[in-house]
């Protein structure tokens, strides 16, 4: 594929932005070559400036479940901002949205819009920490919740540990307030709260871990989660910027029939508009300003031209059968691609829950449920099949810890398309003899 025109920009782009790009992951740093510059979506597709065509999983890594520029979206958009941009002051479009999520939710009472997934989480931390009075926070190792300084921790050695920044400008006495334990492990959570119990304002966690891979979790770990924050009286926060309206329109809280306390999204509810929202019982929510004391503001907040693009986006999920044919599609790709994996003893295995995907490597059939599971080799192998998949016209983001999405744009054409180049990339990157 002749990619001129994208490595050219991308020359452009260095100059102008550290590493070229605006968001590290788009660096293609972890796959061969430079990031592809997208000229346009439609659908299932996207076309590079080079006029390349792509069948496209990526999906701008989570919001566009209905693919790209869907024609009630972009109608809907249009006529927004025919009205004007932004005001400052309250829209129906704000109230539209808020509507469709909080009455189809059992979880929140009330919601308050930011304008990124980042945001939302923040000042969900905010609001836990004020509203129980403690200043420590839980996380899971691999879960990622935006650059927030507090959660850009990893995990130090040992089952329970402080957390060590990962980046720097996070200053140690933040990242000390964060405390850190690996997924599905019960024993080193259950030290933490004996440890740290009476100074744990939240614990926040990803209920479908999907940021460093797939780590789905038992809901029995997921239930021994919150039975933990309720005897500690810490609250749970849902970090569902990703899992929101996925697997179902609850989210994962709604899959797994567990209550968050405070729940942030974001992706999903702005059809590809910078919007991010957190979300609680009453009880919690009259603490934020200016019902409380608890400061969070925004001058885009509530965008009018970004509600415009969620509310047709949101009302689409509410269709009866959505989230059935979403299942089916995303099955239909991922379990014959697994199989064929499985039959010709590739290092492949390939995840999905609801319309999020994975494809993971490793030998043989087990688990991948922690950071611990992840084989080794993972980087180098997604290196050499990204680019395989990519010759033939099948865009996955360029991270092998990152998802895959599949909308309600793809068509069983595309899919059908999308299996056969996803069989004949694991053949090129792995062949072997088939067993027999
Ligand atoms: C679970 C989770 N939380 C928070 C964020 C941050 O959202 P944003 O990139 O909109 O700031 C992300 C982004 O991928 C995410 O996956």
């Amino acid at each position: 594929m002749n990619r001129q025109q994208s490595n050219a920009l991308y020359d452009e782009a260095v100059k102008d932005f550290p590493g070229g790009v605006n968001s590290p992951v788009r660096a293609f740093k972890a796959v061969e070559g430079k990031p592809l510059f997208i000229d346009k979506g439609k659908g299932s597709r996207i076309w590079d400036a080079d006029g390349n065509e792509y069948i496209d999983f990526c999906c701008s890594y989570g919001p566009l479940i209905l693919g790209h520029a869907h024609e009630c979206i972009v109608s809907n958009i249009k006529e927004t901002v025919e009205n004007g941009t932004s005001f400052g002051a309250p829209t129906r479009q704000e109230n539209e949205l808020a509507g469709l999520i909080v009455d189809h939710n059992r979880f929140i009472d009330k919601i308050r819009f930011v304008s990124s997934g980042t945001e939302a989480v923040l000042s969900a931390l905010r609001l836990a920490k004020a509203y129980t009075g403690r200043n420590k926070i839980l996380k899971f190792e691999g879960c990622y919740h935006g650059h927030v300084d507090q959660l850009l921790v990893k995990a130090g050695s040992g089952l329970a540990t402080f957390g060590e920044s990962s980046s720097a400008g996070v200053p140690d006495t933040l990242a000390a307030e964060t405390i850190v334990v690996p997924l599905n492990d019960r024993e080193a959570l259950k030290k933490a709260f004996t440890e740290h119990g009476d100074e744990l304002g939240a614990v926040v966690m990803e209920p479908i871990p999907a940021n460093t891979g797939l780590l789905i979790q038992h809901p029995e770990f997921l239930q021994f989660v919150k039975d933990q924050c309720v005897a500690n009286h810490s609250l749970l926060i849902f970090d569902e910027v990703l899992s929101g309206f996925r697997p179902g329109f609850e989210g994962a809280a709604g899959y797994y029939n567990i209550a968050p306390d405070i729940v942030t999204y974001g992706k999903v509810i702005g059809g590809g508009m910078p919007v991010g929202a957190y979300g609680a019982r009453d009880e919690i929510m009259q603490h934020v300003s200016p019902d409380g004391p608890v400061y969070q503001a925004g001058t885009l907040a509530g965008n009018p031209v970004a509600m415009a693009a969620g509310i047709p986006q949101i009302k689409a999920c509410l269709q009866e059968g959505f989230y059935e044919e979403m299942e089916q599609k995303t099955a239909s790709l991922i379990e014959p691609v697994h199989n064929y994996a499985k039959e010709h003893r590739y290092p492949v295995k390939l995840f999905h829950i609801g319309s999020i995907m994975w494809i993971s490597f490793g030998e043989d059939e087990a688990e991948v449920r922690s950071m611990a599971d992840i084989h080794p080799k993972s980087g180098e192998y997604f290196k050499q099949l990204h680019s395989a998949m990519m010759e033939r016209g099948i865009y996955f983001g360029p991270s092998g810890f990152e998802m895959a999405f599949m909308s309600y744009a793809h068509t069983q054409e595309d899919i059908e398309t999308a299996k056969a180049k996803m069989c004949e990339s694991m053949d090129e990157v792995f062949a072997r003899e088939p067993a027999n």
